[in-house]
């Protein structure tokens, strides 16, 4: 979803001549969905697009992915995933992922870059990418995106696009296999977002103009990174498509369908008299998945409120919580921390860690910056995501786990025993 944009030169009427100044056609492209059924935008360009001269095997990062099993709440460090800033200079953000959770419906990367990206065109689905911190360019087909810490970038299915960061990035890769866009409660009938909405149209930022690659017209040939489908334990494969060109060649594009970047500071919070539920604090979903995200902001006002949620039972889904700013109260005494991810699968009770309830009480204010992902089908850990498991989160309700035996008490330490996987 997004509302009709129209960038660059474009004829005045659809599926017409449109010429060039030297008097050669352009080649007009329609890039739509759900087949001719749902949005859209047409595409004009110098050269045509379909053109390719080779095709090899894209080594995909790892996609395997290992059960919750035994079922447990994880929590998994981030920041631990990489190295310092020197060991990543030559990461890009598309190359450079690992996988940390994913499902046959999304899957959830992370990857510190420095280096540009290769060329990259995502066939499987859309891709939300939360910036946790950095700044740069993604340049794609529709022309260019700024990005900052905060944005999530919003890239529709085989967008031709690249990352080039301006500085070192970290970035949170939500690839559905999917469209993702806002939740149609938030939108009319046609398509605007209502007045309920936490935001609209407004915050939302499209490409400004085109972008011409300088040798778009010249003829270079020019690799294309491409995730697709195909068979293996995931699903998923890549090729490299060189095309005779440079993608980089559209003159100018109009439609609904083209990628865009909204800011988590944009989200403006629902508060109440007492807990409001996760939902009010959604901003996307996809097919089996929602996006929502907890900002800064005032908290509940009913003088007998407990600001930090109730223990609930998510009956029907996985909920991951990216711990990106400020501190998380319900989380306090967990280990949690900025760069953390909490595992809170269906089938397991979850709620504020001991003692973070009374600790709450009187707070009007959560100075807190997170990204969840909640989704309908089961979620496996990627090799990431193991990597980085601290194995013991699963007993900081409870203060012990297995190794501390009721007759020794809990370990000196505080240190259970580590919880493995498999
Ligand atoms: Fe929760």
């Amino acid at each position: 979803m997004a509302h009709y944009r129209s960038v660059g030169e474009i004829p005045p009427k659809r599926h017409t001549q449109f010429r060039a100044p030297d008097g050669a056609l352009y080649s007009e492209e329609l890039m739509g969905e759900e087949g001719f059924s749902s949005d859209s935008s047409l595409l004009y360009h110098r050269s045509v697009p379909s053109a390719m001269v080779d095709a090899r095997n894209w080594q995909l990062p790892d996609l395997t992915t290992t059960p919750n099993h035994p079922l447990a709440p994880r929590h998994l460090t981030l920041h631990d995933l990489f190295g310092a800033a020197a060991d990543t200079a030559a990461i890009d953000a598309v190359t450079g992922r690992r996988l940390v959770l994913g499902n046959g419906d999304v899957r959830i990367s992370y990857v510190v870059a420095a280096a540009p990206s290769p060329l990259y065109r995502n066939a499987i689905g859309d891709e939300c990418v939360f910036v946790e911190a950095g700044s740069g360019v993604v340049e794609t087909v529709f022309g260019s995106l700024a990005y900052r810490s905060g944005d999530y970038v919003i890239l529709p299915r085989a967008t031709v696009h690249r990352w080039v960061p301006a500085e070192l990035s970290r970035l949170y890769c939500i690839e559905g296999n999917c469209h993702i866009g806002p939740p149609k409660r938030y939108l009319s009938r046609f398509g605007q977002l209502l007045e309920h909405s936490p935001y609209c149209e407004r915050d939302l930022h499209g490409p400004v103009g085109p972008l011409l690659a300088p040798d778009a017209a010249a003829g270079t040939d020019t690799e294309i990174y491409t995730k697709h489908r195909g068979n293996g334990p995931s699903g998923i494969v890549g090729s490299i498509v060189v095309s005779p060109h440079h993608p980089f060649d559209v003159v100018g594009w109009d439609g609904c369908l083209y990628p865009y970047t909204f800011n988590v500071s944009d989200f403006e919070p629902i508060t109440g008299r007492v807990h409001q539920p996760p939902p009010v604090h959604q901003v996307f979903e996809g097919i089996n998945f929602v996006i929502c995200n907890f900002v800064p902001r005032k908290v509940d006002y009913h003088p007998l409120s407990i600001p930090v949620p109730y223990y609930h039972s998510n009956v029907d889904s996985d909920e991951i919580m990216f711990y990106v700013d400020g501190d998380y109260e319900a989380r306090r005494g967990s280990g949690i921390g900025k760069g953390s991810i909490s595992v809170h699968p269906g089938g397991h009770s979850h709620g504020p860690q001991t003692g973070a309830v009374e600790g709450a009480i009187g707070k009007d204010y959560f100075d807190e910056l997170a990204v969840m992902v909640d989704t309908f089908r089961p979620l496996e850990l990627g090799e990431g995501g193991v990597a980085v498991d601290d194995g013991k989160y699963a007993w900081s309700w409870a203060g012990r786990g297995p190794a501390d035996t009721a007759a020794d008490g809990p370990a000196a330490d505080g240190d259970s025993g580590p919880l493995t996987i498999g």
